[in-house]
């Protein structure tokens, strides 16, 4: 059983909220979660919310009531993991090319870090030495994942360190006497296929005999999810087969087992979101009609920045007739959604809701030609919940310093 919100629940929350606006379905997140949880079903694996999918306190809060642990990308990200209640143990802080200071925060937090550069191992090694474990980011030279964009383990990606570098890795490692308490490895962003993943731990592997105080194996975040009909995400108990088949390899190999930790996004909050908008203006044209909607890429800037596919749906005419629309934002800059999709007929005044949107939408908004960004909803069990308010004009001036 799936749980997607009703067009008669969203145009009841457009008519109370207005347009736009981020909607989320808790119960959905609760299900995919339930869906891990029951595929892996080990007490030996653990899953780690990437937020940076979205932030949102609220949304933290129910991953955490959950049961779900917190994968963090920035040192304020890990703060409002802690400002979510999250115990620190349960925070984890996968960084890229910042500087040491955030690490000293993160330890003075107390969570779980993996480190992603040499550079960074190093001074980690001379400050703490082996009195805090911590993990390291491989770059295993693996291409994976949806598009280029969202590729992150091939061999010019600036993630993690790079696997030739294992020599460095352990002489550093042995010169300060670090803890090296975890390998890590994110290759990509909607990784459909369960051997991506098979060949990471073939990677980990090798590597184990390398590193004596090995306590987890992290093999980050990018389960696919659907975003068209009929398109299918990654095969969860497929992977759970393989990942604890891994498990048992590792154990009767090297008569040692380890932690395996995964990171999901997407996986988590896409499905759950729902971006609700009202077309402005309808424009005939002789290439296309234009159905230019309350919204554009400061809210939602996937389509655009990856060419990804979001299903759009007329909620408020459903028996329309069907008709050929391009859609587009209110943005003073070349914005379109989709280009021909075949809609239930839109008239001015309609809602339009893009689904998929609960991953890296409003995440990724802007303030971009001075529009506000979307106010967000959260649904919980059938009741609805602002979570963010509508931005209001004071907004745009805020931090703002006129010395003229
Ligand atoms: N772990 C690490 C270290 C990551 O860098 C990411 C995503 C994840 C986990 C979660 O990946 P997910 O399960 O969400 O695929 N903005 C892009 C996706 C960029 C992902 C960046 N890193 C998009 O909208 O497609």
């Amino acid at each position: 059983m799936s749980s997607f919100l009703s067009n008669e629940q969203l145009r009841n929350i457009a008519a109370e909220y207005g347009t736009p606006l981020y909607v989320y379905n808790a119960d959905r997140i609760t299900e995919q979660f339930q869906q891990l949880k029951q595929a892996f079903n080990s007490e030996k694996v653990s899953f780690f919310y990437a937020c940076k999918a979205l932030t949102n306190v609220s949304i933290l809060k129910h991953i955490k009531s959950i049961g779900c642990k917190v994968d963090c990308s920035s040192i304020n990200e890990a703060k409002l993991a802690v400002h979510a209640g999250f115990p620190s143990s349960d925070i984890l802080y996968t960084s890229n090319g910042i500087a040491f200071d955030e690490i000293e925060e993160a330890v003075s937090l107390g969570i779980n870090i993996n480190i992603d550069s040499l550079s960074n191992l190093e001074k980690f090694g001379k400050k703490y030495g082996h009195n805090y474990p911590v993990g390291i980011r491989l770059r295993p030279n693996i291409m994976a994942g949806g598009n280029l964009k969202i590729s992150t383990g091939h061999d010019t990606s600036k993630f993690g360190i790079p696997i030739e570098q294992l020599s460095d890795i352990v002489r550093i490692m042995q010169q300060y006497q670090i803890h090296i308490a975890g390998l890590h490895v994110h290759t990509g962003s909607e990784i459909k296929d369960v051997a991506v993943f098979m060949k990471v731990t073939d990677v980990f592997f090798d590597l184990v005999p390398h590193f004596p105080e090995l306590q987890f194996l992290d093999l980050g975040g990018g389960f696919k999810v659907p975003y068209q009909d009929q398109e299918e995400g990654t095969d969860i108990q497929a992977l759970a087969k393989e990942i604890l088949a891994f498990e048992e390899k590792i154990e009767q190999t090297y008569q040692r087992s380890f932690q395996v930790w995964f990171e999901p996004g997407k996986f988590l909050v896409s499905e759950a979101g729902y971006l609700l908008t009202s077309v402005n203006v309808l424009k005939e044209t002789t290439a296309t009609t234009f159905a230019g909607v309350n919204s554009g890429f400061n809210h939602l800037i996937r389509p655009m920045f990856y060419e990804a596919y979001h299903r759009i749906r007329n909620i408020s005419n459903e028996k329309g007739e069907i008709k050929n629309y391009t859609i587009t934002g209110n943005i003073c800059e070349t914005d379109t959604f989709a280009w021909e999709r075949p809609m239930h007929e839109i008239r001015e005044g309609d809602l339009l809701v893009f689904d998929n949107a609960g991953a890296y939408g409003f995440e990724m908004a802007s303030n971009f030609n001075s529009r506000y960004r979307p106010a967000e909803v959260l649904v919980k069990e059938g009741k609805s919940y602002l979570i963010r308010k509508r931005e209001v004009f004071e907004d745009l001036l805020r931090n703002l310093v006129e010395p003229f």
